[in-house]
């Protein structure tokens, strides 16, 4: 099988190279993202191979049907940059559902560590020799409440980190999974109650249309005056304005963005020579309360591995039986989630 692998990275190469020729898998690289210009660029492979930012619309859905392209691997979690509904019929999606919670989840805490104990200030500060304190005061988690939004696989990993510092737990979740709760340390609530009495929220849940600005102008005045809040999901869950003016009106004590809505012209890419045109991100980049990385949250060994082999391993399977349980239906749902009835 030859695949046209999009928005490739040099951290990227390594282990699709070794995975793919254990399977007879092979990936042209292109740099370049997916999208209705680069499309052609699949033309004569079996598959693509695409990631979070590539754009798969359907004028580019159907440029792949047409170039008799069968097969879409997403070597990620989120699928929110896939029409799905126009995919179904045309191209079979298949995703990568888990690859490792921790990596996202330990993001997330060290973010929210780096945030609250201004670890980025003090950094700064002592390669300038400047050992001063002032400013430096930070806050205990230790009995503190965090919100959880989504508790599947990775927001339950970060429960477990934030149950470890001693911190409360208010989830929320339109499935809630059983077996979770546990007294008052652990409890679902719905999300007035969770915005009202938490002092940090994190995102865990996948963008659709129902979760699009969840966090808004109305929920952010719903927090408790001083939240933190941390994404690590997805960007177009927060009204980056709405954000903004929070942050300002010091509603919102401090976030923590591994994403942002207009992410996909920006992250992963040097853009240190260009001006940045985006006037949100940059008036969020710089506010002192404010911790913004690229879409880093899964970038580790562990789940580079990970990613690779079940990307190949859901394509040789696709191949060999012409299904895989990592195939996603019209709904954005995966084999394993229809079995659990989530699915309806
Ligand atoms: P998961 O599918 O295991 O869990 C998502 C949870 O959200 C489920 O429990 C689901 O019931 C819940 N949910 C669905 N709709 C909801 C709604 N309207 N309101 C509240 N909860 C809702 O997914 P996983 O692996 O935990 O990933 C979560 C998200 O993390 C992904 O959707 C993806 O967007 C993001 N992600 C970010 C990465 C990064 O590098 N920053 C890497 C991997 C994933």
């Amino acid at each position: 099988m030859k695949f046209a692998f999009f928005d490739t990275k040099p951290y990227d190469r390594p282990a699709f190279e070794k995975y793919g020729s254990l399977h007879g898998v092979s990936f042209k690289f292109f740099e370049a993202k997916l999208n209705e210009d680069t499309a052609e660029l699949a033309r004569g492979y079996d598959g693509v191979c695409a990631f979070v930012n590539d754009t798969v619309s359907p004028p580019v859905i159907d440029k792949l049907a047409e170039l008799g392209v069968r097969v879409l691997a997403l070597r990620c979690a989120g699928f929110n940059n896939v029409d799905m509904r126009h995919a179904y019929g045309r191209l079979h999606v298949l995703r990568v559902p888990a690859y490792s919670p921790y990596a996202v989840a330990e993001h997330a805490m060290a973010l929210l560590l780096t945030s609250i104990r201004r670890i980025h200030k003090a950094y700064i500060r002592s390669r300038d020799f400047n050992f001063s304190l002032s400013g430096l005061t930070g806050f205990d988690l230790h009995g503190k409440t965090v919100g959880v939004i989504g508790t599947g696989r990775i927001g339950r990993v970060f429960i477990d980190i934030c149950r470890g510092f001693g911190m409360r737990v208010l989830c929320y979740d339109k499935f809630p999974a059983t077996g979770l709760e546990d007294g008052d340390r652990i409890r679902y609530v719905e999300l007035s109650e969770l915005y009202r009495k938490s002092d940090v929220i994190s995102l865990h849940c996948p963008l659709t249309p129902e979760t699009h600005h969840l966090i808004n102008e109305e929920s952010l005045a719903a927090c408790k005056k001083g939240v933190v809040l941390i994404n690590t999901s997805r960007g177009a869950l927060v009204d980056a304005e709405a954000l903004l003016s929070a942050i300002k009106a010091r509603q919102v004590g401090a976030a923590c963005l591994d994403v942002y809505e207009e992410e996909s012209d920006l992250f992963f890419e040097d853009n240190s020579g260009h001006i940045l045109e985006d006037d949100t991100l940059a008036r969020l980049i710089s506010m002192p309360n404010v911790i913004v990385t690229s879409h880093q949250a899964f970038l580790t060994e562990e789940a580079l591995e990970n990613i690779a082999e079940t990307t190949v391993r859901n394509i040789s399977d696709f191949f060999a039986r012409g299904e895989c349980e990592n195939e996603l239906c019209w709904r954005g749902t995966s084999a394993e989630d229809c079995k659990s009835g989530k699915c309806f």
